[in-house]
């Protein structure tokens, strides 16, 4: 997801018809807006689009275009163990590795050129990978924007300036507190001091080189405990000379079983609707939001796993939905193939009935639920 689909900032959930359809309307602008304004427009990318969005439209289990957006999950290795993520609470069963460059090339070779967006994530923390300049380089001779989230715990400025040499178009770093005792308490095993100091150091670096990109944009989940530190992030985030602080929404139930443990994450607080869940007198909790008819995101992106498999997106952390391996075909001909279209035609049908979609997530995932660039609220 490109960073400018973000930009809308969340409204309140209680509006009346009217007031909804103004936001609906100004949703579609502002994406029409931000379409329009994309620097890497090509006859093939606009017109591979159209086809996908054509396709999604009439509910074609056969995508007729490319996908626009690619996360290429090129590490599902990580050094941190965030409680609500699958890595933290130990729920990822599959190997972490690092992708290899041959898997990257092949997949950027084979659909590049009808690529908007690279995101280099999927689980896993992308700058253990010791070929992530390389890959950046490989994505941007083709025009394609690219952007990673980072735990930004690393321990090399050299990879630091090489983000900024390669051309990386924005980076997303997650800072979950204003101070040492609120970050830490979310990013286990990282270090506040070492984070803030690869920031200040990232935020030189880009001015040294005289270069415009990263654009560096801090995150910052709205936890209940972490909540009160709001104004003293907007602060941090000033001081530090970063662009923007993105506030999101927590999602849980992410491979959690302990659902107790969970729901004491949720944020209490009202306002701003910055909490995802709403909880009824018995304390169950659903998700904020109106439910989608189906998943749009099967006819626009898919998700290159590590070891090179394809999976739907990035909700299928453990990929146990995979329709084939860029290794031994090719990513045109898996995009479209037997099981890709059974999904598609499934989930269209009756997406609750997909285990992946529904169950998984206590209720369906968070994408059947409200419109991505309502996750975050954005302070520039
Ligand atoms: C699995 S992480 C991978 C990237 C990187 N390791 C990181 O943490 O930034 C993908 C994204 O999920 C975010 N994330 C982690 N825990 C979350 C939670 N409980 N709710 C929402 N987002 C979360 C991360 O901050 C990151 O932006
Ligand atoms: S840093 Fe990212 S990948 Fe690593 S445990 Fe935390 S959320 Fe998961
Ligand atoms: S889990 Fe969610 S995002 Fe993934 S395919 Fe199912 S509905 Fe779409």
């Amino acid at each position: 997801m490109l960073f400018a689909d973000w930009k809308q900032h969340f409204e309140t959930g209680n509006k009346g018809v009217i007031g909804k359809n103004i936001a609906a309307l100004k949703r579609f602008t502002q994406k029409a807006r931000d379409f329009l304004a994309r620097p890497n427009h090509s006859s093939q990318r606009i017109i591979s689009k159209v086809l996908s969005a054509a396709s999604q439209r009439m509910g074609n289990p056969k995508a007729y275009g490319h996908p626009a957006h690619l996360t290429m999950e090129i590490s599902s290795a990580c050094q941190l163990r965030c409680p609500l993520c699958p890595i933290g609470n130990d729920s990822l069963t599959r190997k972490p590795q690092s992708m290899s460059m041959e898997t990257y090339k092949t997949v950027v070779d084979n659909i590049g050129d009808y690529l908007y967006h690279i995101n280099l994530n999927g689980m896993g923390e992308p700058t253990l990978n010791k070929h992530i300049e390389e890959m950046i380089v490989y994505a941007k001779k083709k025009d394609i924007y690219v952007d990673l989230y980072t735990n930004f715990q690393l321990q090399d400025q050299k990879m630091i300036e090489g983000l900024i040499t390669s051309k990386l178009d924005a980076v997303l770093i997650a800072v979950d507190g204003a101070t040492k005792e609120s970050y830490e308490h979310y990013r286990v095993g990282g270090e506040f001091e070492v984070i803030l100091e690869n920031i200040r150091f990232l935020v030189e670096a880009r001015k040294r080189l005289q270069s415009k990109t990263p654009e560096i944009n801090i995150q910052f989940i709205n936890f209940d405990y972490n909540h009160s530190e709001l104004t003293q992030m907007k602060e941090l985030v000033r001081s530090l000379g970063a662009d923007n602080l993105y506030v999101k929404r927590p999602f849980l139930f992410w491979g959690s079983d302990d659902k107790e443990k969970d729901h004491n994450y949720i944020p209490k607080q009202e306002e701003n609707n910055l909490s995802l869940y709403q909880a009824d007198d018995s304390g169950d909790v659903s998700w904020v939001g109106t439910q989608k008819k189906m998943c749009e995101l099967l006819w626009s992106s898919a998700v290159v796993l590590a070891d090179g498999s394809i999976s739907p997106c990035c909700f299928d952390y453990d990929g146990k939905v995979v329709f084939g391996n860029v290794n031994e075909t090719p990513f045109r001909k898996i995009w479209n193939n037997s099981k890709y279209q059974r999904f598609r035609r499934q989930n269209k049908k009756d997406w609750k009935s997909i285990p992946l979609c529904h169950d998984d997530f206590e209720g369906g995932c968070p994408n059947m639920f409200m419109q991505p660039e309502d996750w975050l609220i954005k302070f520039n």
